[in-house]
């Protein structure tokens, strides 16, 4: 079949995979051999080495754990790879995301007959930038040429838009899956669908509830009735043991989930006991048992939910309903909280575990194939269609002109247009000479409208004509989806250079922005890190702390690079421009002034997980943190810390990340959700803390007041000193609103203003300049420091204040790297980006 659109959507899940087309009949997902239209994402090599996919490489993972792989998406990105003993093989958990693609596209070939090789992939619109490059690596490699990312929300939103004719209202997806959670207040209006807001956590999903039940309910019983040393789930030795009551433990989770009764787990054969003898295991799980243990994730969740509503000024009653979508937004309990706290009507009445991949099917349908236009170029009768394959409209107008390398005119030509199933025509039309057409045509809802055209000479005879046809489904068209994250450079002094926010719709562009290098480069030294300009890339929310976002990569330029044709000094411009697609794929050019060249190769995705060592020091740190913030907020009774130190109580945060951050002590599997979760914890900290140090930020901000009212009236121009005045008022304002983030950014705004009025007085660079002479002994290379230290009086004699900033930024370039901080300070050069 030659088509024109992608209409293929694929839910690459944590826990389960599905793949889904839209056709004339509405949309369809695929069976798969097993005869599912779920296919999960597991991965196993059987004893003859050949490479299994689906639920037998799910129930193999509980028995040979050793030769089998789930949950990988939670790592996507990640460099870890997963060992296969048997086969001696290593892979990536791209290459395994690869695998059940691999499968899903093998399952589309034996149902339609057809080989896939475009389609659009779900991803949590929680994820990072090399989380989404990872998964279209993964496309890649399993032979997907084409294959737009699309969010899981959106797709979701979107197939509920197909259905629905209402034509204004706010809706809220609420996508609890297997392993990440997703949050998205979408606005429908006219038949377009916008992603308002979104928050989302990674590592939160049924996951995480099928290890609380295996940790907190089923190792303390069988504890009680077994002795079994060391019984624990990081040591290898009860690997095969914690994998069956996981997998007893979902099973059991599920069951109580739909029933509300208790339920048995019986497991014949569980684990050898110390004696070398086989015990099994028996236990009853009960509904109050589960409903106590998710509390504390829905808790999470509903938390995120409430966020990304008020963000944007809304609460429950403002949303016309809350879409369910993943298996875990079944529980009931979770749905009674949700009603209680969020208050809306609750829709899940398309298969929550399908519909992320019907919602991506149906965008498929909106999103043309590059044939589709190449199809034009080939020889005979072509046609140049004018029209959007998918819209609200049931009666849209087509307008198309028809070439042909051999005919002049078209007088006397006609095309009529027909559709299949309901049978409509559109009437003959006659071309005019120039081959041009419109007409309008009528579709039907809730399917894609297969529509065949007839091109006829004047003489009646039907022409071949390429394309034959087109396809337009009536349903509600996504604007540029939105990006998730905000993304940033992170600056030398610890502040977020934001360079694209998030809601920003997608593809976007940054204007250039000028960044100071913070480091000279040395031509021909080798690369080492005071030689090798570093520019961190950020995805995240904290503007204020940029080591609180995650780093999703780098902008390198290595003294090696043949391009790197002379010393790049110290403090030089690299101009950037950051593009970002509508997959989330990002592209960054920068151009260097000093050697008049422009670099676009020069990003590189990455991510690297901390190592347990420091993942266990940063969470005894944090902890401290938080004990200390605790003690402050009794002793000083500030409420609002207090309701924020009880939030995080109730969503037990500690115990969650101290678990995770065991676990990753033994399994590099759970680094990443631990670095994760530990970032959440310290910005929840940090909310705390902010809220205790309010007085002395408010104190700190007026004291830069005062510093910078002293130098804006004695060195000021009139335009400095009515910018003033607005700062004044505006601080003013925050301090009455207890705005922490205004005032530490309007505090900065301040010492800005001050640096930029002093930076032009002669005398400050002089004290600048008898500050470097002092340190003297510090240079790395002293000779180059003597001379520059002369020319240095030479431009002070002159007057030739230009000259002498040059020469102090290249002083500084000399000085040790823990002293160049130091250095910058004082000089005011603390922020290292300067916007046009
Ligand atoms: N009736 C149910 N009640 C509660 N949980 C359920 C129910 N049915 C399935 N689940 C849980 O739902 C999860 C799977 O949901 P789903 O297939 O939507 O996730 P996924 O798409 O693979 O994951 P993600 O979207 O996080 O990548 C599993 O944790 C499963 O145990
Ligand atoms: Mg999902």
């Amino acid at each position: 079949m030659n088509r024109m659109t992608i209409d293929f959507g694929i839910d690459l899940g944590t826990t389960n995979s599905s793949v889904a087309v839209l056709r004339d009949t509405g949309v369809e997902v695929i069976n798969n051999q097993d005869g599912s239209v779920l296919t999960p994402s597991a991965v196993w090599y059987n004893k003859n080495g050949s490479l299994r996919v689906g639920a037998e490489a799910k129930a193999r993972f509980v028995d040979d754990p050793d030769n089998a792989a789930t949950e990988f998406k939670l790592r996507m990105g990640e460099p870890a790879r997963k060992e296969f003993k048997r086969v001696g093989k290593t892979m990536l958990p791209e290459e395994l995301s690869a695998e059940v693609l691999k499968s899903l596209k093998s399952d589309v070939h034996v149902g339609l007959g057809e080989d896939l090789r475009a389609a659009v992939i779900t991803v949590p619109a929680a994820f990072d930038e090399p989380q989404c490059s990872a998964t279209t690596r993964a496309a890649r490699l399993a032979g997907l040429e084409v294959s737009p990312l699309l969010q899981e929300p959106v797709a979701a939103a979107m197939a509920y838009g197909f259905q629905s004719s209402i034509s204004r209202a706010f809706w809220l997806v609420f996508d609890f899956g297997g392993g990440t959670f997703d949050a998205a207040v979408i606005q429908v209006r006219d038949g377009l669908i916008q992603v308002v807001n979104h928050a989302g956590d990674n590592f939160l999903g049924g996951k995480n509830i099928d290890w609380d039940i295996v940790d907190k309910l089923l190792v303390p019983k069988l504890a009680a009735e077994r002795t079994l040393p060391d019984f624990d789930r990081r040591n290898v030795k009860w690997r095969a043991a914690f994998g069956k009551l996981k997998n007893a433990a979902e099973k059991a989770k599920i069951a109580v989930s739909r029933t509300r009764k208790p339920t048995l787990i019986e497991i014949d054969y569980l684990c050898n006991n110390a004696d070398g003898d086989p015990i099994d295991f028996t236990s009853e799980v009960n509904p109050n048992e589960i409903q106590r243990l998710i509390d504390p994730w829905t808790t999470q969740a509903v938390s995120l939910c409430k966020r990304a509503l008020s963000e944007k000024g809304l609460s429950g009653h403002d949303l016309e309903k809350i879409i369910l979508v993943g298996g875990s937004s079944l529980f009931p309990w979770l749905q009674e909280k949700i009603r209680e706290e969020i208050g809306s009507a609750i829709d899940h009445s398309i298969d929550p575990l399908t519909v992320v991949a019907r919602g991506a099917a149906i965008f498929a349908g909106t999103q043309k194939l590059d044939t589709a236009t190449k199809a034009t170029k080939a020889a005979g009768f072509t046609i140049m269609l004018e029209y959007e394959p998918v819209g609200s409209d049931t009666n849209p107008t087509i307008g198309g002109r028809v070439f042909h390398p051999k005919v002049e005119s078209f007088n006397g030509f006609t095309i009529e247009v027909s559709e299949e199933r309901s049978k409509w025509r559109s009437g003959v039309h006659r071309l005019t000479e120039i081959g041009t057409f419109l007409t309008e045509i009528l579709a039907e809802k809730g399917r894609r409208n297969e529509y065949v055209i007839r091109l006829m000479d004047p003489q009646g005879t039907v022409l071949q004509c390429t394309p034959g046809g087109f396809t337009y489904t009536v349903g509600m068209v996504i604007t540029s989806p939105p990006l998730p994250h905000s993304i940033g450079i992170a600056q030398a002094n610890n502040k977020l250079d934001l360079l694209l926010r998030k809601g920003q719709g997608l593809p976007a562009k940054t204007p250039a922005v000028k960044h100071k290098c913070a480091v000279a480069l040395r031509k021909g030294e080798p690369a080492s890190k005071g030689n090798t300009i570093r520019i961190p890339f950020v995805e995240g929310e904290h503007e204020s702390k940029a080591d609180r976002n995650r780093l999703i990569g780098y902008l390198e330029i290595r003294p090696d690079d043949p391009r790197v044709k002379r010393d790049i000094p110290y403090g030089s411009d690299v101009e950037i421009v950051v593009e970002i697609d509508t997959s989330r794929v990002i592209r960054v050019k920068a151009y260097v002034p000093v050697l008049d060249e422009e670099f676009d190769d020069l990003f590189k995705s990455h991510y690297e997980p901390k190592s347990p060592q420091s993942l266990a020091d940063e969470f005894r740190e944090e902890h401290e943190r938080l004990t200390s913030c605790l003690v402050k907020a009794a002793d000083l009774e500030v409420t609002k810390a207090l309701q924020e130190v009880e939030r995080l109580e109730q969503a037990q945060i500690v115990d969650v990340v101290d678990r995770q951050v065991r676990a990753a002590q033994s399994d590099a599997d759970a680094r990443g959700e631990a670095e994760k979760k530990l970032l959440d914890m310290r910005a929840a900290v940090d909310y705390i803390e902010d809220i205790l140090e309010l007085p002395q930020s408010i104190e700190a901000a007026q004291q830069q007041l005062m510093n910078t009212r002293e130098i804006v009236t004695q060195y000021g121009t009139s335009r400095e000193k009515e910018y003033f005045r607005i700062m004044e008022r505006d601080l003013s304002v925050a301090i009455q609103h207890d705005a922490i983030e205004v005032i530490r950014a309007k505090q900065d705004e301040l010492w800005s203003l001050g640096s930029v009025i002093v930076q032009r007085q002669p005398w400050f660079w002089i004290e600048y300049l008898e500050y470097l002479k002092s340190r003297k002994e510090a240079y790395s290379d002293a000779a180059l420091a003597k001379r520059l230290l002369a020319q240095s009086a030479a431009a002070v004699q002159s007057n030739d204040i230009e000259a002498l900033k040059a020469v102090i930024r290249q002083l500084i370039g000399l000085l040790p790297q823990d002293e160049q901080s130091e250095a910058q300070e004082r000089g005011r050069f603390a922020g290292t980006t300067i916007r046009h």
